[in-house]
């Protein structure tokens, strides 16, 4: 009943209920939640209903389990909970291409609703997140890909859902932004209960053509970040704070005749050789700078090259652009002859705020202050993270808990967009596992709350950063969430620590 790599043995006293800890994805030594008390695989939309009526008759509290694609332990509350895994419940039905839908169950992943889509002519669009992730945790949870033109957050492909209460009853609710209950439900972070059912849009497939260009730092803190971005399906950043460089990633929809070429992305890949050369320098950057600055040298010019192979031969591709089937392009998946970073212990820490796109230069700017502030120390930091700092893009949707919804009463204009700051970092293997200079981040993550109407990605950051960036969300959004939570769970079967830091619970 219980999988091993993701459940420790914590701590058990005579006479007590057994505590388990439930890890992320990451395994033994990353605690998503403290408290476990029995893991249950669901086999159906109906057993799950069972499994949260009987964990709440006897006061237990429940929380849903996807891939477990999360940083912190922020999933559940501390008290006694029962996981309920949703990767069995992964039926896929009522594809209707002419109509634009498809019906997904809680456990289907990204590259599985993928892989159903593409042998049958279509793909879900631009709200895409990463291969082996639950579409409805990232649902449930505010992800998002990078677009300011097109549907960037997960659930802007969302028409309806189904989503089990607390009382174990099963509650439909349709798109409609002036219906309280979507807009709870469209970002719930697993609060309302278990996001069972969703009904998605697809399209038509296509190709996609991939560019990348190196930018000079100051084109983009100086530039027309909107110009950059925006034209495309889908761009983003990747910032080099020690190079003073960034790249600029951008990807359009080609008609599927365009090329044959058949490139497969892999952001995650590594082979054993690189992995244990990167473990080894990053490792000793905990103590000598001078190790990060070679290894994001190293980094930098590995990601000049598209991560990309010819899927049909397994052979690198060397020029961009690329072009490749939609999924295949925009998310990929692993190398058949790799293995992922994390399997050779290359683990991160990260920290992710979204500011308003009217915002985005000063942030930036800001950024890079607190960099040289640093350099005057004559401490200069890096990005230890192989494709630099993650600097994302959304397109407004509105709801009460999104990072990109608008209309706030912060006076912040929201509805141009929003420009996510999202810096991964390398945590070191030895020792306490703090970083090189580790209040640096710690400063820089305050100081970003503190001066910017900011708000922090769900499943990406501390639970200090969420007590600190709690006065940033709008206190009547908040409000009217809390009166739809209550309907759905009175009794808060369903809290996290997210939940009791902004206040549910109260
Ligand atoms: C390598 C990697 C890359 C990522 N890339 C991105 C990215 O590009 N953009 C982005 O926004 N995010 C990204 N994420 C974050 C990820 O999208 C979210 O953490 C997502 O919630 C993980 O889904 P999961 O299925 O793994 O759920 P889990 O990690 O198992 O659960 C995450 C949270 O969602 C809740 N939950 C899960 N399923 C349900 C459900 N059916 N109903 C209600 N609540 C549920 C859980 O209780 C928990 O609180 C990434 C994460 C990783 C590890
Ligand atoms: C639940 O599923 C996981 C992963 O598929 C497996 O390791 C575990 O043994 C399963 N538990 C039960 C009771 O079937
Ligand atoms: C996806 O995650 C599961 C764990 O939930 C793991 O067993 C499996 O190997 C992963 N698949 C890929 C392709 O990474
Ligand atoms: C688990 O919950 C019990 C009851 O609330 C509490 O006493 C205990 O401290 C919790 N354990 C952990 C590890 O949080
Ligand atoms: C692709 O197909 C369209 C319509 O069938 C045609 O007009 C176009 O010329 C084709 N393009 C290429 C590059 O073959």
């Amino acid at each position: 009943m219980l999988s091993l790599r993701q459940l420790s043995l914590a701590s058990f006293a005579i006479g007590q209920s057994l505590g388990l800890v439930w890890n992320t994805y990451d395994g033994e030594g990353f605690p998503a939640c403290y408290n476990v008390t029995e893991v249950h695989n669901a086999t159906s939309v109906d057993n799950i209903a069972e499994l949260v009526k009987d964990a709440a008759s006897r006061g237990l509290r429940v929380r849903a389990a996807g891939k477990g694609h999360m940083w912190y332990d922020t999933q559940c509350s501390d008290e006694p909970t029962v996981i309920i895994r949703t990767e069995n419940v992964n039926r896929i039905w009522d594809f209707d291409l002419e109509a634009g839908t498809v019906m997904v169950e809680a456990g289907v992943t990204f590259f599985q609703l993928a892989d159903y889509l593409h042998v049958r002519g279509a793909n879900m669009g631009t709200g895409l997140v990463n291969w082996n992730i639950s579409i409805a945790g990232s649902v449930a949870m505010g992800a998002h890909r990078s677009s300011l033109r097109e549907n960037s957050a997960v659930v802007g492909g969302v028409h309806a859902m189904d989503i089990v209460d607390a009382s174990g009853e099963i509650r439909h609710i349709e798109r409609d932004e002036d219906d309280d209950e979507w807009l709870a439900a469209s970002t719930s972070l697993g609060l309302l209960g278990v996001v069972s059912r969703l009904k998605m849009s697809i399209y038509p497939d296509t190709k996609i053509w991939a560019m990348q260009e190196t930018l000079d730092e100051k084109d983009v803190l100086d530039g027309d970040i909107d110009a950059l971005i925006g034209p495309y399906a889908t761009a983003n950043f990747w910032w080099w704070p020690y190079k003073r460089k960034f790249r600029w990633r951008y990807y359009e929809n080609v008609p599927l005749n365009e090329s044959d070429q058949e490139g497969f992305q892999s952001t995650f890949s590594v082979t054993p050789v690189e992995a244990i050369a990167a473990r080894t320098l990053m490792d000793s950057g905990k103590y000598l700078p001078s190790s990060n600055w070679l290894m994001e040298e190293i980094f930098f010019g590995q990601w000049s090259n598209p991560n990309f192979r010819e899927k049909t031969t397994n052979e690198p591709i060397e020029k961009w652009p690329v072009y490749g089937y939609h999924y295949d392009v925009l998310i990929g998946g692993l190398y058949p002859d790799q293995r992922p970073v994390w399997d050779y212990d290359l683990r991160g820490y990260t920290l992710e705020l979204a500011f308003p796109m009217t915002r985005a230069n000063e942030m930036l700017k800001r950024v890079r202050q607190l960099f040289d502030a640093e350099a005057k120390k004559l401490i200069f930091m890096t990005s230890t993270y192989r494709s630099g700092i993650n600097i994302k893009f959304g397109k407004p949707h509105k709801d009460f808990l999104g990072q990109v919804t608008y209309g706030t009463s912060d006076g912040e204009d929201w509805s141009k967009g929003t420009i996510m700051f999202d810096f991964p970092t390398y945590r070191p293997t030895a020792g306490d596992h703090k970083r090189y200079n580790e209040q640096f981040y710690i400063n820089l993550a305050n100081k970003l709350v503190d001066e910017f109407p900011c708000r922090p990605h769900w499943t990406k950051n501390t639970r200090d950063v969420f007590k600190r960036a709690v006065k940033n969300l709008d206190k009547n959004n908040l409000a009217r969430f809390k009166a739809i939570k209550d309907q759905y769970d009175p009794n808060g079967v369903f809290r996290s620590v997210v939940g009791e830091i902004i206040g549910l619970y109260d």
